[in-house]
C-alpha cells in the first residue's frame, strides 16, 4: 500500500451540514429531537458522574468565541462555538460550531462534526425537556420573541415534547419574523405575528426569548410576566448580555444548567451570587421541585452547556455509525511503527517525488 494512502486508523468519521441535514430530515426534525431529549434527559439524571468546568470564552467587542469541553470515564466531546449578534446584517450568521466525540481510553476522535444545525436542534430539544418539568400543564400557546436561526427550532421541540400548537411571534426585524411565520405556517401551526412584544405575549403560557443582542437588554419587562408563566429565556448567554428585567428575576423560581457558568452568563448575573437557584439535574432525578403550582414563575434560565453537545454527539454517533451520514476524513497520521512518525514523513516525501 502508497504511505499516502491514509490507514483505517488514520480515518475519523465526519458529518457535513449536507449529511447532518440529510439525517434530520430523514427522522424528521421532531422525532430527532424527541429521541435527541431523551439522550440529554439520560445524561442529566447522571450528572456526577461527568468532569465538568464553564466554558472557555473568549470575548472580543463583537462577540464571543467559547470551547466547551465535558468527559465521563469513557469519552470526552468538546464543542467550538461563537456568537456574534452583529453577524447577520453581514450575512454571517450569529452562532456556527463543530464538535468532536473522543475515545477517553485512547483520546482518539470517534465523530467529527457540524454543529450549528445540530446546537439549534439541542438547544431546542433541552428548552422542551426542560418545559416538560416546568411549563405549566396543558399549555398550548407560546410567544417566541427573537425570530432568527433559532427560533423555528424552539417551536417544533416544544410542539414535539409539549404539545404547543400556537406560536406568537415577535422581532425588532419584520423581515424575520416574516420569515418565521412563513416557516410555521408551513408545517402546521396556528403562527400570529405581532407588532409588539407585549401583544406577543398575551395569552401565552410560555415565553421564549430568543434575540440576540450584545447588552443588557429588556425584552421581557415586569408587568409583561402574569402568574403561572414558564419563561424559556436562552438569548441572555455572555457576561453583559442579558434579556429580562431584573424584578421578573425575583419574582420566579430560576431554574439552571450549571450554576458555575450561569452565574457568569445567565440572567442570574443581575442577582447577587448566592440568589438561591434550582439544578435541572435533581429536578430529572426527582430530588428537587419543578413546577409547583399554577400561580408559581419558573424561570430556565438557559445559556447552553457541554453535557447537552455531549448527549447530542453521542446520539449523532450512534445514529450515523457504518452509514453514509458520514465520510472518513484522513484526519490522524498513522505511522507503521507508531513511533516513527518523522520516518513516515520522509517516506511520504521520497514517494511523492
Ligand atoms: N442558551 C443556549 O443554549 C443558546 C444556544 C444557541 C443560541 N443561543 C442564543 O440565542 C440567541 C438567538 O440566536 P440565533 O442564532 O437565533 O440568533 P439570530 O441573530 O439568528 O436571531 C436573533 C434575532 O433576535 C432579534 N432581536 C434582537 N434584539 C431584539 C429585541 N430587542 N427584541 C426582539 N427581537 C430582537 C434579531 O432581529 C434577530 O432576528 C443568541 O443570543 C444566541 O447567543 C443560546
Amino acid at each position: 500500500m502508497s504511505i499516502l494512502e491514509p490507514s483505517e486508523l488514520a480515518h475519523v468519521p465526519f458529518v457535513s451540514v449536507e449529511n447532518m441535514m440529510r439525517l434530520v430530515n430523514d427522522v424528521g426534525a421532531e422525532a430527532f429531537m424527541r429521541e435527541l431529549a431523551d439522550y440529554i434527559e439520560a445524561d442529566f439524571k447522571r450528572w456526577p458522574e461527568f468532569d465538568k468546568i464553564a466554558r472557555v470564552a473568549s470575548h472580543s467587542r463583537e462577540g464571543v468565541i467559547e470551547l466547551m469541553p465535558v468527559a465521563d470515564t469513557a469519552h470526552y466531546g468538546f464543542k467550538y462555538v461563537n456568537g456574534h449578534p452583529k453577524n447577520t446584517r453581514e450575512g454571517y450568521q450569529t452562532v456556527t460550531a463543530f464538535g468532536v466525540f473522543s475515545s477517553v481510553a485512547t483520546g482518539y476522535p470517534l465523530l467529527f462534526t457540524e454543529m450549528t444545525v445540530l446546537t439549534a436542534l439541542r438547544t431546542a430539544a433541552t428548552s422542551a425537556l426542560v418545559g416538560r418539568y416546568l411549563a405549566p400543564k396543558n399549555a398550548t400557546t407560546m410567544a417566541l420573541i427573537g425570530n432568527g436561526a433559532q427560533c423555528e427550532f424552539q417551536a417544533l421541540a416544544f410542539r414535539a415534547l409539549c404539545g404547543i400548537e400556537t406560536v406568537r411571534l415577535y422581532d425588532v426585524d419584520p423581515a424575520a419574523t416574516k420569515k418565521a411565520e412563513a416557516n410555521l405556517r408551513a408545517v402546521g401551526f396556528d403562527v400570529t405575528a405581532c407588532r409588539t412584544s407585549q401583544a406577543a405575549v398575551e395569552g401565552a403560557q410560555i415565553i421564549t426569548t430568543c434575540t440576540a443582542d450584545k447588552q443588557y437588554a429588556t425584552i421581557l419587562t415586569d408587568n409583561m410576566v402574569g402568574a403561572g408563566i414558564h419563561i424559556n429565556a436562552i438569548g441572555g448567554d455572555c457576561p453583559g448580555k442579558t434579556e429580562l428585567q431584573r424584578d421578573i428575576l425575583l419574582r420566579s423560581d430560576i431554574f439552571v444548567e450549571f450554576p458555575p457558568q450561569t452565574r457568569i452568563e445567565g440572567e442570574i448575573q443581575q442577582l447577587d451570587e448566592d440568589h438561591p437557584v434550582t439544578e435541572l439535574w435533581q429536578v430529572m432525578r426527582g430530588e428537587a421541585d419543578g413546577r409547583k403550582g399554577d400561580a408559581q414563575i419558573t424561570l430556565f434560565d438557559s445559556v447552553g452547556f457541554a453535557i447537552e453537545d455531549f448527549s447530542a454527539l453521542r446520539f449523532v454517533l450512534e445514529k450515523t455509525a457504518g452509514t453514509d451520514y458520514c465520510v472518513q476524513l484522513d484526519l490522524l497520521a498513522d505511522p507503521d511503527d507508531p513511533r516513527d512518525l518523522f520516518g513516515m514523513l520522509q517516506r511520504a516525501g521520497a514517494e511523492a517525488a
